[in-house]
């Protein structure tokens, strides 16, 4: 065992938006921890996401591809890992529907290898803990009534939900078959600082500020559940301590909006901060062609969470979309940093010319 620190976790997908505000917090939280960023740094992965804690002595970078079992098993045996906490994924589900395969690679096959190279080399160990990150997606579309809960039959619809499922029933199954120590949570749609600008809230923000259209899918009228990203890090924090182990949780903070009425809240709150005649942004408001498959309406009972583990969201939607609005404001030149370069191309393709 390493002496020198009570837990050795990696953290997969560290560079990206949650995982970048997982190791940030769980840095700052917890003194007596090592945290092993292990990330790829595609597209959506960014070290300017943690420029403010890579001198931290408790910190590690290590760019790796968790579809390369190799180099895992090179990780856990360098820093003898005793902890995972794994977001590494392709997030994005347009660019799923555009292309699946490097969906099933990361999504899928990393998360298998990760299972197997972390059982590998804690077998025979106690007090070890894999938490598998998940999305609500998994569980598909809602009508207009009910909520996600952990019992709801798994039906995803996108390539991008099919790949997450695929890998939560890994995760359950090496529970199952291995004794092997899994937690799992299902979150709903997070928003916040570091969020890519190919998501719905950064790129409205982005278009906004910059005068420029605002693509809207279909009639605007599917619906959200949207979640500030510290909770969904405070969240992750209770359930990797606290929760029971082969249980799933869902994460969320009963927040429904329609993308259509969060479009103009984000349009007025930006006139006000812009000094714009209110009303002007709403202008640029585009409908375009739905997106294929568009689930309609995700929503999360999280009633399991704050019943045993206590949890609760910490701000209100509103609080937290202004909070966000001023990160972006006020972090123009990230903006620019993570959307030059490799992603330029596509986002050029996807927005620009939409
Ligand atoms: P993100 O796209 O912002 O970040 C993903 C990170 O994973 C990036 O840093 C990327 O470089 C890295 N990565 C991708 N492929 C990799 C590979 N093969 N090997 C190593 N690293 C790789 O995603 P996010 O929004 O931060 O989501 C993180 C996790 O949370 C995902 O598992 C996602 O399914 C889940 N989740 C996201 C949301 C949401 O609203 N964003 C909601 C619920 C659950
Ligand atoms: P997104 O942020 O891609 O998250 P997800 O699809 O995983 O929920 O999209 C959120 C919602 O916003 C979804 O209903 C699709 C819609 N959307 C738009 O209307 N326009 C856009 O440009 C984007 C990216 C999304």
């Amino acid at each position: 065992m390493n002496k020198a620190f009570e837990k050795v976790i990696i953290v997969t997908g560290g560079a990206g938006f949650i995982g970048s505000h997982v190791v940030r917090y769980l840095l700052k939280k917890y003194s007596t921890y090592q945290i092993i960023n292990i990330d790829k740094l595609t597209y959506a992965g960014n070290l300017e996401n943690l420029k403010d804690v890579s001198d931290h002595e408790n910190y590690k970078f290590e760019k790796i591809d968790i579809v390369d079992a190799e180099a895992l098993r090179a990780v856990f045996k360098k820093y003898e890992v005793t902890d995972v906490i794994h977001l590494a994924a392709e997030s994005h589900v347009d660019r799923s529907i555009e292309g699946p395969m490097e969906f099933v690679l990361t999504n899928v096959v990393g998360t298998v290898n990760l299972l197997q190279v972390a059982k590998d080399f804690w077998a025979g160990g106690e007090n070890h803990v894999f938490h598998h990150v998940s999305t609500d997606e998994v569980f598909g579309s809602l009508g207009t009534e009910g909520l996600f809960t952990e019992e709801t039959s798994y039906d995803p619809r996108s390539p991008y939900s099919a790949s997450k499922a695929s890998s939560d029933h890994f995760a359950r199954a090496f529970f199952h078959t291995y004794n092997f120590p899994i937690k799992m949570s299902n979150c709903s749609n997070n928003y916040g600082s570091h969020h890519f600008p190919e998501k719905l809230i950064p790129l409205m923000i982005h278009n906004i500020q910059n005068n420029k259209s605002l693509p809207v899918y279909g009639k605007g009228d599917n619906i959200r559940d949207w979640l500030w990203v510290e909770d969904h890090a405070t969240a992750i924090d209770a359930i990797f301590h606290r929760g029971r182990i082969g249980e799933s949780y869902n994460v969320g903070g009963l927040n429904e909006w329609t993308n259509i009425k969060l479009v103009k809240f984000l349009c007025q709150l930006m006139d006000n901060k812009l000094n714009r005649i209110s009303g002007s942004s709403e202008k640029l408001i585009s409908f375009v062609g739905d997106r294929a498959g568009h689930d309609k309406r995700y929503a999360i009972d999280a009633s399991k969470l704050e019943r045993e583990l206590g949890w609760k969201p910490s701000i209100t939607f509103e609080e937290g979309l202004e909070k966000t609005v001023d990160w972006y404001l006020e972090n123009q030149d990230w903006v620019e940093k993570v959307t030059s370069g490799e992603y330029q191309k596509y986002y050029q393709k996807m927005y620009t010319e939409r």
